[in-house]
Formats: C-alpha cells, structure tokens, sequence
C-alpha cells in the first residue's frame, strides 16, 4: 500500500510583502515534506495565498490597484519567496481560482443542506486586522476608549449587518469528544488546553458571509452576501486534493496528516475548520500543529519599526541552508524565538562550519591522502567503533519521531550528539597519527566515519538541501542511494570520492 503524506502551510493573506514569519512556517512544512518524501511516502505539500476578504481589499485600495490585480502580484511575489527558500511545494493555491470559487460553493450548499446555516443579523465587534469576530469578553479598553482585541492587539469596529450564521454552537460536544478520542490532533498541549476551554466555555454561532463589501466568493442564491473570509480560506485544504469530485486522484490524500499553523490562527483551524467538515460529512484533519512566533532582537516585527526581516534578504546574507537550519535548530517549534544576527552566526560557525563542517573535512581529507581517493572498507569493529555506529543506526527512528511531532529541534539535536560523538571519536582515534603504525585500522577508523556521516547527511538533507547534497557528492553516495531505505546497503567499497571541499564556510564579518 503507498504511504501517503498530506501537509500544508496557512494560506498568506496577499495585503503586504512576505516576511521571515511566513518562511517559516512554509520551510517547516518543506522539511517535513522532504523528510517524508525520502521515508518513502508519496507526498502532497500544499501551500499558496488567501486573497479575499476586507483586508486584502483594503490593502489593494490603499495601493490604489484593482483587487484581482493587486493579488496577482502579491501572490507572485510569495511564490517567489517560497521559491528562493527552496521551498518543495507540489501545489500552489489562490483562493480567486476558479476551483477554488466551485469548492466553496459546494461545501456551502452541503453545509446549507444539513441545516447548520441560516440567516441573521449580526451586530458585534470584529476585527479587519484579524479577520475575526470579538465578544466584548475578548477586548480590553485603552485609556482613551479605544477598543482592541486583548491577544493580538489588533483595532476592532462595530458591525451590524444581515449575515448568514453557521450553528457552532451545536457542535461543542462533537468536538470535544473528537479531540479526547484523537489525542495527537492538536499540539502543542499549551494549544490544545486553550482550545479544549474555548470549547467548553461554549460556542455560539459563527457569522458566516458578509454584506458590507463584496470581495470575495458570493453566497449561492445569494448574491449580496459574499462568504466569511476564515470559511472560503479553510477551504482551500480540500479544494486543492480535488472536492468535490472525490474521484480526483488527489483526494485519497484526505483528511491531511498535518495543517500546520501559526499560534494566533489555531481557533480558526481547531475548532471551526472540524466544524464545517464535520457538519458536510467530511473528515477533520488529522492534527493540527501550531507554531510560535518569531520576534526580532526581542521586539515584534512591525512596518513602523522598521524590523521587518526580509527571508531573501536574510539569506543572501548568510546562506539559505544556513538560514532553514537556524529557523529550524534555534527554537522549539510550538514556541516563540528571537531572531537575530549573532544567534545565526553561533549557528553556523559553531554547529555547521565546526561541528559537522571540519568533521566532514578532516575524514575526507585524510581519505584523499591516505586512501589514495577511495573509499575504505570495513574491518573488524572496536568497542568504540560499534558505539558510534549504533548511536547513528539509530538516528533514523529518533528523527522519525520528532518529525512526526514537528519537534524539529530535537531532531537536529539528537542527529548532533551523533555528530559530536563523531568529533570526539576522531580526536580520540587519531587516524592521521596511524598511517606509519596501523594503516590498516587508520582505513577502518575512516570507514566509520563515512559511514556515521552518511547517515547523518541522509537525515539532514531536508533541512539543507543543496549543502547537504554537496556533501553526499562527497561521501560517494549516489544519487538513487540517498533515502532513508538505502541506508541498508552499505556504500560500495572502493568507491573514488571526489576532492574534498568545504561545505560550510565559517561567516566572516565583512570588513
Ligand atoms: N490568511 C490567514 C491564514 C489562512 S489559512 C487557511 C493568515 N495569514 S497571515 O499571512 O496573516 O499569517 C500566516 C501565518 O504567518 C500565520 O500562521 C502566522 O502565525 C504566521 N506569522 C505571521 N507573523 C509571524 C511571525 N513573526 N513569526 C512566525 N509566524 C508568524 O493568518
């Protein structure tokens, strides 16, 4: 049977330039994507733009642009982002695609028929910003009056408009029955208790389309309603496998095996997202893994201050693998981190240039001039040579794990202490005093190595792909022989490795 592997970003609202806290999310999804792709799954990574509702119409006003052609050019210049991070994505979603504009509609006309949907007034708060909707409980009071939302900060205005209304309110039981039977569906567990009391502090229904402007997908039969932003982008997870023709080849791919989101958007995607499908009779994702945010130098990224970090910019600076593994390595991915410039340069001075860089360096160099270019055999093991290959041996399975629960850092951790072993192991051994007195053990020792490194590179190749790729090259590892199934078959003895070169350069502050 194929293993099958569904993961997807949010969709970015089109009103601005991408920034580092969009990359992110986009080059976790892509590592995933990756890692699951050489663990022999056949893998569907979806990720694109969320282009209509108020904001973005506000956004394409303010720049005095038509809509449709403001979001095409955002949209472009997303994709063009997620593209420059080497970001693997197999489709690219806008939500003013016209299949997009038929899965909406179905699901609403499925949603209408079960009797979940009827027509209201909606009077209330609801935030432009946030694209939500505020009880007075959830807004705190500046001293001048102004009202803003007490988590995110954003402005709220009143409304009060006719609106069509979905029954949440119905569906709290069937959530938390859900989330107890499915105990992986939601991480980290700090987002699931918030989640899990929203729940049971009740639900109330949702309005679901609005009148007081019109860009967006209008409500079938009618046509003065166009449908809540939240409900048309949620969407966009099953448009893209095909819904709703369910014989479209996509479609085995639901219900996706992980939405990853950010930590401001989880109720959008935990509770309301599992209601909508559940009321047209389809199935909820299967986990829903939200991530922290990024500040920068302690502050949060803002237009007025200036602080906004530009993902090409930043990996023109330092590299691009450079920067997937900084995003990946420096924070636990539910939490929130700092970015800044010494932190990146630790990283990869210490960690890529040192660590893994010299290791790479030292072995290989040692193979060119001891081993005349080729690879050594194996021979008889030592104690210390069976831990350090068991240590590796085992990496597959620790990183398997954490993938599967987005603990990338522990990943990479785990595949480090391996890493560290390695340096302490050729310290130790000393190869390159063995030429003259062991020459036989020296090949062993350098066999070991290789050996511990491919499969180190194996595991890392999703989160630095071209550096990585280049130190494959170097370790002899044909191309076909790089997934995590080929780590059963030894590297063939013999093998001529080209001349080594460094794979991570050490950053030097420009003068
Ligand atoms: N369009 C909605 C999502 C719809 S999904 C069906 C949206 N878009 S957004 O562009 O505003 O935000 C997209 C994602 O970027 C969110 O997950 C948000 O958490 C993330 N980030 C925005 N700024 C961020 C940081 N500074 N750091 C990390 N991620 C942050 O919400």
């Amino acid at each position: 049977m194929t293993k099958r592997f569904y993961v997807s970003t949010p969709i970015y609202y089109v009103n601005g330039a991408p920034h580092i806290g969009h990359a992110y999310t986009t080059i976790a999804a892509d590592v995933l994507a990756r890692f699951k792709r050489l663990d022999g799954y056949d893998v569907f990574f979806l990720t694109g733009t969320d282009e209509h509702g108020q904001k973005v119409e506000q956004a394409a006003a303010a720049a005095g642009v038509a809509p449709q052609a403001y979001v095409d050019r955002i949209s472009q210049d997303f994709r063009d982002m997620a593209d420059a991070m080497g970001v693997s994505y197999d489709d690219w979603i806008r939500t003013t695609e016209q299949r997009h504009i038929e899965s909406c509609t179905e699901l609403w006309k499925r949603i209408e028929a079960t009797g979940d949907i009827y027509l209201g007034h909606y009077e209330g708060w609801y935030s432009v910003r946030d694209e939500a909707f505020y009880d007075e409980d959830e807004l705190v009071t500046l001293p001048g009056g102004t009202k803003i939302a007490a988590k995110s900060k954003a402005p709220v205005e009143w409304v009060k408009e006719p609106s069509y209304f979905f029954r949440l309110s119905a569906w709290g039981d069937r959530l938390l029955r859900f989330y107890e039977e499915n105990p992986d569906a939601l991480a980290p567990s700090s987002s699931k208790n918030e989640i899990l009391s929203f729940i049971r502090g009740g639900l109330r229904d949702l309005s679901v389309s609005r009148t007081t402007f019109s860009w967006g997908i209008p409500v079938p039969g009618a046509p003065d309603h166009v449908m809540y932003v939240w409900l048309d982008a949620l969407t966009n997870y099953i448009t893209a496998v095909g819904f709703p023709d369910t014989a479209a080849p996509r479609w085995d791919f639901w219900p996706a095996d992980v939405h990853l989101v950010g930590k401001d958007i989880i109720r959008f995607h935990a509770v309301y997202w599992h209601a909508f499908l559940m009321s047209a009779g389809l199935e909820p994702p299967k986990r829903v893994s939200s991530n922290g945010w990024w500040v920068v130098d302690g502050e949060k990224m803002s237009k007025s201050l200036g602080n906004v970090v530009e993902p090409r910019a930043l990996a023109k600076t330092f590299g691009l693998d450079q920067i997937r593994y900084f995003l990946l390595r420096e924070k636990p991915f539910g939490a929130d981190g700092s970015l800044n410039h010494q932190a990146i340069i630790s990283r990869m001075n210490v960690e890529l240039a040192n660590d893994l860089g010299n290791l790479a360096q030292r072995s290989l160099s040692l193979i060119a001039k001891n081993c005349d270019g080729k690879l050594p055999g194996r021979g008889p093991a030592t104690a210390e040579d069976t831990a350090l290959l068991d240590a590796a041996n085992a990496l597959p399975d620790l990183v398997r794990l954490n993938m599967d629960r987005q603990t990338f850092h522990e990943a990479l951790e785990d595949i480090w202490k391996v890493i560290r072993s390695a340096n302490a192991y050729i310290d130790h051994q000393a190869p390159w005093a063995l030429k003259k007195t062991d020459p036989i053990r020296m090949a062993v020792v350098l066999r070991v190595l290789v050996d511990t490194m491919r499969v180190v590179a194996t595991l890392l190749q999703p989160f630095m792909p071209v550096s990585i790729g280049r130190m494959m090259d170097q370790l002899g590892v044909p191309l076909e022989s790089r997934s995590l199934a080929a780590l059963a078959a030894p590297l063939a003895d013999g093998t001529s490795l080209p001349t080594p070169q460094g794979v991570f350069p050490r950053y030097v502050e420009p003068a």
